[in-house]
């Protein structure tokens, strides 16, 4: 049992640290770069990053796109997004009166917030660098902005593509850009199209293990047929009383002097209320009850985070009976089979102006629906812990589970080893299916 704990820690630990998610092995946010028109002294380029993540999405305070240039190229002028410096531009002092947009050789472009001026937006635009997950809203997962670009020799005789992309977002890297065939632009309603000059795609994945290999949540567990709660395991984020970690006792507020300053470009490290697991998300799955065709779960998701409102949220949820998902109450679904006939994985988020957004603690901080499953004969069984979910991410990151020895039992069950398989030999297969 020992050796197969160890292999099965092993192998989340090793699946983890892979940019490589197996429920959604596509997953990328591509960078598009069009090159439209070019005059003797400048071009002009549109930009788009598409969000293909079925379910990790951009939050504030978003993304920051950087590069290198090839030569000595300045932004005269920008739509859809703004270079965060200017750089020096003393080499066109004396010039046309008018100083470029950036001058600087690695510049860093931000995106505009909603509500920008007229003028100054492109279509996709100003949505504050956020980008919702493919799943979620297709429609919002793409940015884009538009550019004039010169060089100081005011000669432009190639179109140089910048190197050296980068999201600055944690956990992300981006490879080099490569040359694809030019976008189509449709016009007059899809009877005429243009066509860019020249583009190129560079493409940027997601590793966990970049970003932070520390888990941001954790799973507790109940049902009906056992008193038990299985809290979240231990330290399963971090651990109390450990030195430099704050944290902020149940039933108190945190000071203003506790808070971190909010901050317009920078993610604000968590502020959590002290407990044995230290995570800001906590996932319950409780079993509440059991018809004679049907049984239902309750999901209740509570923010445990002082700093962090959590907007368009989701949960993923792998568990067989999704399957036979008949009815979900108060969040949003939407399956998830990468793997053909496998739809034992689905995505939950909350429903726009009812439960999108996931406050923080204190009021209101959770958000909760229950689901209704049909129980397929020959599968369903409250036995060994087969009614509580195999694996459950937040925001597309992992949580921390309890061990399958502690789940709630049936009270006539025994035996330590038999509870262990069922679920054990589904991460198992599961995980060599995704190494294949
Ligand atoms: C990025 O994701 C899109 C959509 O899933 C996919 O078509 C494309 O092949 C992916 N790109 C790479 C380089 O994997
Ligand atoms: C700005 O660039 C010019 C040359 O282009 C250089 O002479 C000057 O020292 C630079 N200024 C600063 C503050 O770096
Ligand atoms: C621009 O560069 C090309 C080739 O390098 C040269 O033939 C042309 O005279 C230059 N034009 C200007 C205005 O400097
Ligand atoms: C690549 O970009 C980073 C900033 O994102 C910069 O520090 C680095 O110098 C760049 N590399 C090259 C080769 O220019
Ligand atoms: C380049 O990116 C666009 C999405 O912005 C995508 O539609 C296209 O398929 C990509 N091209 C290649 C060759 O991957
Ligand atoms: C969270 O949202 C509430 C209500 O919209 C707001 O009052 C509060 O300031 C927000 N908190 C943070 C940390 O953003
Ligand atoms: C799962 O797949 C089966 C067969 O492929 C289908 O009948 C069922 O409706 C699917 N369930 C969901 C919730 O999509
Ligand atoms: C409830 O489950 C716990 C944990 O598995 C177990 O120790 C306990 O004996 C169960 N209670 C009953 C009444 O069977």
């Amino acid at each position: 049992m020992i050796l197969i704990l160890t292999l099965f820690s092993l192998i989340t630990s090793l699946s983890s640290s892979y940019g490589y998610d197996p429920l959604d092995p596509h997953a990328n946010i591509t960078i598009t770069w069009d090159f439209i028109l070019k005059t003797d002294s400048s071009y002009d380029i549109t930009v788009s990053i598409h969000n293909f993540q079925l379910f990790r999405h951009i939050e504030k305070p978003g993304w920051k796109l950087g590069w290198t240039w090839k030569e000595d190229e300045v932004i005269w002028n920008m739509w859809g997004a703004e270079a965060t410096e200017q750089g020096n531009c003393s080499k066109f002092i004396g010039g046309g009166g008018k100083l470029p947009h950036c001058c600087e050789k690695n510049p860093t472009i931000v995106d505009l917030m909603p509500g920008a001026p007229y003028n100054m937006q492109v279509s996709n635009c100003c949505k504050g660098g956020v980008l919702t997950s493919m799943v979620q809203d297709y429609s919002k997962s793409l940015s884009a902005f538009r550019m004039v670009i010169g060089s100081f020799s005011n000669n432009i005789t190639n179109i140089n593509m910048p190197f050296n992309f980068s999201l600055g977002l944690p956990g992300y890297s981006c490879g080099d850009p490569f040359h694809v065939p030019p976008t189509k632009f449709s016009h007059d309603g899809g009877r005429r199209f243009t066509q860019a000059l020249e583009t190129w795609n560079v493409t940027c994945s997601y590793s966990q293990f970049r970003s932070s290999p520390a888990p941001k949540c954790c799973v507790s567990l109940s049902s009906f047929y056992n008193d038990t709660i299985v809290p979240c395991p231990q330290c399963s984020c971090n651990c109390q009383g450990l030195p430099g970690t704050k944290c902020v006792k149940p039933g108190e507020t945190p000071s203003l002097l506790e808070l971190p300053p909010t901050h317009v470009t920078q993610e604000v490290p968590p502020l959590v209320m002290c407990s044995h697991h230290m995570c800001p998300i906590r996932v319950h799955w409780h079993v509440k009850q059991s018809y004679r065709q049907y049984w239902r779960v309750k999901i209740t998701i509570t923010n445990l985070n002082f700093v962090k409102n959590y907007s368009q949220w989701n949960l993923v949820v792998q568990h067989p009976n999704l399957q036979s998902l008949t009815q979900v109450f108060s969040f949003s679904y939407h399956d998830l089979h990468q793997y053909g006939n496998i739809n034992d994985t689905g995505m939950f988020w909350g429903i726009q102006y009812y439960n999108d957004m996931l406050l923080v603690s204190g009021s209101s901080g959770n958000v909760q629906s229950e689901i209704l499953l049909r129980k397929d004969p020959g599968h369903f069984t409250f036995r060994e812990g087969w009614a509580f979910p195999r694996r459950i991410s937040f925001n597309a990151d992992e949580c921390v589970m309890p061990l399958p020895d502690d789940y709630p039992r049936l009270p006539n069950s025994r035996g330590h080893s038999s509870t262990l398989t069922p679920p054990l030999i589904f991460f198992l297969s599961l995980f060599s299916f995704a190494f294949l």
